[in-house]
């Protein structure tokens, strides 16, 4: 039997490797615009960190991470999301004794969640991710926002809105827990299992159900934003101030708890747009307990997540595939054997001056090399042979105008590159 790839996963070949390029090389671009760098986080942690991080009552926790025992009998976890990581990165090493805020992110960044696999969803997804410790003003959930906006507006996704909400502080979010419970008392039996479960110890979890009987009840539940202290609403107030006077689209969405403990105060998740899942495109929020939860300094934070796969998805949808790329500029054939050499010596050249060059390795005859030529979209082919070469001359092809001239060889390298 063929060996296939595990469930849930994707490759990425080499057809769509410049997409995930040129969407990396814009995150990159958007992530330098507002001084934040790059961290890099093991694809591993210790399952801890998840446990404490993430919390024990979300389905992740619960039901999806990829952990396992190494040979030094430690309880590992592939990363299932970016932030704890970045957090144990960030105490570890002390970063929040630096200026704060201090910003980073991550690309590509692999993460790993047991799911049903469909659509959109994997078990193995990669995230972009910037997170900002040390921010307590909204400018913060405001900044990224508009960023990520910026993010997706240079790839072509315009016309998106971002659904924000606000789950409190510990303090308001106590008094809401109440509310729920109360409101939730008489109706709970009727709940799912995983529901009954969490209502004691995370009653928010419950809005979070994805049963249709589960929605359905919790359709009138109390609203969050209505339990907010003075703090917590002066805080949500302001985020939307700012996003306004910025002109970005959002809708105040009080559904949106977030499948992560760690949030408190801001949440917001985009949601895709094309296929009718309603699966998040992105997602974030304020977390300003997690860096002392997690042992380090009282430290507030804000960040968000996207998944790449998502990315493309919905660019695909659209009909947008980014900056088209040439694999070849240049193809050098030849006509013989002997030609071989002088053929590898031109491509080289060529190369060493910037010019994207390849070269025949498969010995076919001169019909073939210029059909492979033209697979790899070369601009120019370069003939080495017969009398041309005799007279100390290459000729080349103009692919796109079939024009054909004779050129000296050792004017060969800086003619092409003049054309190019
Ligand atoms: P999240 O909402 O769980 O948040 O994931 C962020 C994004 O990762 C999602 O919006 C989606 O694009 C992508 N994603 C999640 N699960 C899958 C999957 N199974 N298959 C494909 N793509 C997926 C977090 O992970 C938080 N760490 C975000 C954050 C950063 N909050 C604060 N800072």
């Amino acid at each position: 039997m063929a060996v296939q790839a595990p469930k849930g996963t994707k490759d990425m070949l080499p057809q769509d490797s410049y997409m995930w390029q040129w969407i990396e090389s814009e995150e990159r671009k958007m992530a330098a615009l507002a001084g934040f760098r790059e961290v890099r986080t093991p694809v591993f942690e210790h399952t801890e960190l998840f446990l404490r991080g993430v919390g024990d009552t979300t389905d992740i926790v619960q039901k999806e991470m990829y952990t396992f025992r190494d040979k030094g009998d430690r309880s590992i976890t592939l990363k299932p999301e970016g932030t704890a990581g970045a957090v144990r990165a960030l105490i570890e090493n002390q970063l929040y004794a630096d200026a704060l805020p201090c910003k980073v992110y991550y690309v590509n960044n692999p993460v790993f969640r047991y799911e049903k696999p469909q659509n959109g969803r994997l078990r193995e997804h990669h995230q972009f991710g910037m997170e900002c410790f040390g921010a307590k003003e909204p400018t913060a959930e405001a900044e990224l926002i508009s960023l990520l906006m910026r993010l997706l507006t240079k790839l072509g996704l315009d016309s998106l809105c971002v659904h924000i909400n606000s789950i409190g502080c510990p303090e308001c979010r106590a008094k809401y827990h109440q509310a729920l419970k109360d409101f939730l008392g008489d109706k709970i039996s009727d709940m799912c299992e995983t529901c009954r479960e969490r209502f004691g110890r995370n009653p928010l979890r419950v809005l979070d159900c994805k049963v249709d009987t589960c929605k359905e009840i919790v359709k009138d539940a109390p609203s969050m934003i209505d339990y907010l202290c003075d703090d917590c609403r002066a805080h949500f107030e302001k985020l939307q101030q700012l996003l306004s006077a910025r002109g970005i689209p959002f809708e105040v969405d009080s559904r949106i708890v977030r499948g992560l403990d760690y949030y408190t105060k801001t949440v917001f998740e985009i949601i895709m747009q094309s296929n009718g899942t309603g699966l998040a495109l992105c997602g974030g929020g304020r977390y300003d307990g997690l860096v002392k939860e997690l042992g380090g300094p009282e430290t507030c934070a804000v960040g968000f997540g996207i998944g790449t796969e998502r990315i493309i998805m919905e660019l695909k949808n659209k009909g947008i595939t980014g900056p088209a790329v040439t694999t070849t500029d240049v193809f050098v054939a030849n006509l013989s054997e002997d030609m071989v050499q002088p053929a590898f010596t031109l491509t080289e050249t060529l190369r060493d001056m910037g010019i994207k060059a390849d070269m025949e390795h498969t010995g076919r005859k001169l019909k073939g090399q210029f059909k492979f030529a033209d697979k790899t979209g070369a601009r120019y082919v370069v003939i080495m042979g017969g009398e041309e070469y005799e007279r100390g001359n290459i000729k080349l092809r103009d692919m796109q105008t079939k024009e054909e001239k004779e050129i000296p060889l050792t004017e060969a390298a800086e003619a092409i590159k003049a054309l190019l």
